[in-house]
């Protein structure tokens, strides 16, 4: 292929030329732009689709992915099943736990476009009540409710994702505690990357480049209730303006916590009139078992944040649902416009994530995710007995799922930085995984990890075929090392180098030329 059929990547000075660069230019009215809808609907050829990526996106995680042989594009077989460039069939176990359904489930396209043919409202409903978003918000405390019923008079905020609703989360502990200097994070956690939800995402590699970050963070041991009993009595409790938790730990590698914690934060939270809030983005819903992780435990949040499956992964949403005092005391009589966000609350986003509630609810995915979880982490669970070379542990929680490998490349390498060679470890190990048919993910907050987060609705035929292909990758890499030693020296060395200073030049130059 020529430069030329590369509309929008070449640019370059020439002020005709199609491309970002025209948009500059005050000489030249652009009157057509570099790519047409019908161009899509018509497809891509793969390689433009890569080359725009790598110059006008995330270039460097897309030569990544492209080292790692993984970076599609994908093509959807079923809900439950991808193909690759190459033809490889994929089951589906990828998606971080956004997908309940898997991808383009038919039931959610018709939700939408039903929605989007029949609806005569406005779509942006903020200065007027909206009948899609009172129902969404109704059913969200009715279901939160039904476990929790001192939340049977909860309020609702929306947002177009989760690091959105864990910002109004600390916004609604700020507001609640003006005098309280502290919010109590615990360590390995994820909440996003937006700045506030960094601030309390322990993790320096997302951090170091953002700081100074929200001050008032203070950080304990994840699962430990005692540091946290002592860090109430040390700060003061009155001078914490709650704490924030996951339940199961999704980005840290599926760590659940031990058995007891989150009973011993409700009677913490009882004790020093502590507000909790327990972030579901990634656990609610169904996911580990149970509507709600933190609940099941034990544990009566006042705020709770979703995300996520809240729309089955098909629109953009968040919600934080808490107590009405807490927004009352953020959002008083006037000062209610303290908080909005444009597409908040969107009668397309609260159209489809009705659907998917009410797919979830009525299909009892809660029960079902208890029954398949158990029968998926016994299989992985006699795996890693077989094949102690390769998997450390195996952690689960419903249909979440982490295996945590040993060594893929020796801590020594890449200039003995232990935490970098076991990042790559995870990218190699997502790589196994595709070469083996299966989608996975990896930890955003974890290294060495490979999860597995299968649509909550995926036949059982196509389950046991996903466990079967995983014992066959673990069979046939008994050794971790084999994973890396698979790839071949030449993409190490590539990988390695993006690993250590970012790609190769001479990659960068052969993805524009
Ligand atoms: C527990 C948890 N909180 C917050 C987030 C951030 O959500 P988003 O990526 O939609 O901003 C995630 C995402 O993985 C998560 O797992």
């Amino acid at each position: 292929m020529s430069d030329d059929t590369l509309d929008g990547v070449t640019g370059g000075s020439d002020p005709s030329a199609p491309g970002p660069l025209a948009l500059r230019s005050s000489a030249t009215r652009l009157s057509r732009l570099p790519i047409a809808t019908e161009e899509l609907f018509a497809g891509l050829p793969d390689r433009r689709i890569h080359a725009l990526e790598r110059r006008h996106g995330n270039g460097e995680l897309v030569r990544v992915l492209e080292a790692l042989d993984i970076a599609g594009p994908f093509r959807r077989v079923s809900p439950w099943e991808l193909e690759d460039a190459s033809g490889r069939h994929l089951i589906h176990a990828g998606g971080y736990a956004a997908l309940p359904f898997g991808e383009g489930a038919p039931s959610m396209v018709d939700a939408a476009v039903r929605y989007l043919t029949a609806m005569n409202r406005p779509a942006f409903a903020q200065q007027a009540v909206s009948d899609w978003r009172a129902a969404l918000e109704t059913n969200l405390v009715a279901l939160l409710a039904s476990v929790a019923p001192s939340h049977a008079g909860s309020q609702v905020l929306f947002s177009n994702s989760g690091t959105e609703a864990i910002e109004i989360a600390m916004k609604l502990l700020r507001a609640a505690r003006p005098k309280a200097p502290w919010i109590l994070a615990f360590s390995k956690g994820y909440h996003g990357k937006t700045l506030g939800a960094l601030s309390i995402t322990a993790n320096d590699e997302y951090q170091r480049p953002f700081r100074p970050l929200v001050p008032g963070i203070k950080v304990l041991p994840y699962g430990d209730a005692e540091a946290l009993e002592t860090a109430l009595l040390t700060l003061g409790a009155d001078q914490v303006a709650g704490v924030v938790l996951e339940p199961v730990q999704g980005e840290g590698g599926v760590i659940v916590p031990p058995e007891g914690f989150l009973a011993d934060v409700e009677r913490l939270r009882v004790e020093h009139d502590l507000l909790v809030v327990a972030d579901e983005i990634q656990t609610g819903l169904g996911r580990t078992g149970h509507w709600f992780a933190s609940v099941a435990g034990g544990l009566d949040p006042d705020v709770v944040t979703l995300a996520k499956p809240l729309s089955g992964g098909r629109v953009p949403v968040g919600a934080t649902i808490a107590r009405e005092t807490l927004v009352r005391t953020m959002l008083p009589g006037f000062s209610s416009r303290r908080h909005s966000s444009t597409f908040a609350g969107n009668g397309l986003a609260m159209a489809v994530g009705l659907h998917a509630l009410e797919r979830l609810v009525e299909g009892g995915y809660d029960v079902r995710a208890q029954e398949d979880g158990a029968r998926g982490l016994q299989r992985l669970t006699a795996l890693a007995d077989e094949v102690p070379g390769l998997i450390a542990n195996v952690r689960g929680a419903g249909m979440l799922f982490a295996l945590q490998l040993r060594h893929v490349l020796k801590p020594g390498l890449l200039g003995g930085r232990p935490e970098l060679a076991r990042l790559l470890a995870s990218g190699l190990g997502l790589r196994t995984f595709h070469l083996g048919g299966v989608h996975a993910c990896v930890s955003l907050a974890a290294t060495g990890v490979v999860r597995l987060t299968p649509a909550l609705d995926m036949p059982p035929a196509l389950q046991d075929e996903l466990w079967t292909r995983v014992e066959k990758i673990g069979h046939a890499h008994r050794q971790a090392w084999r994973m890396g030693a698979s790839a071949g020296p030449a993409k190490l060395v590539r990988l390695a180098n993006i690993a250590t200073r970012g790609a190769p030049d001479e990659t960068r130059r052969s993805d524009e030329g």
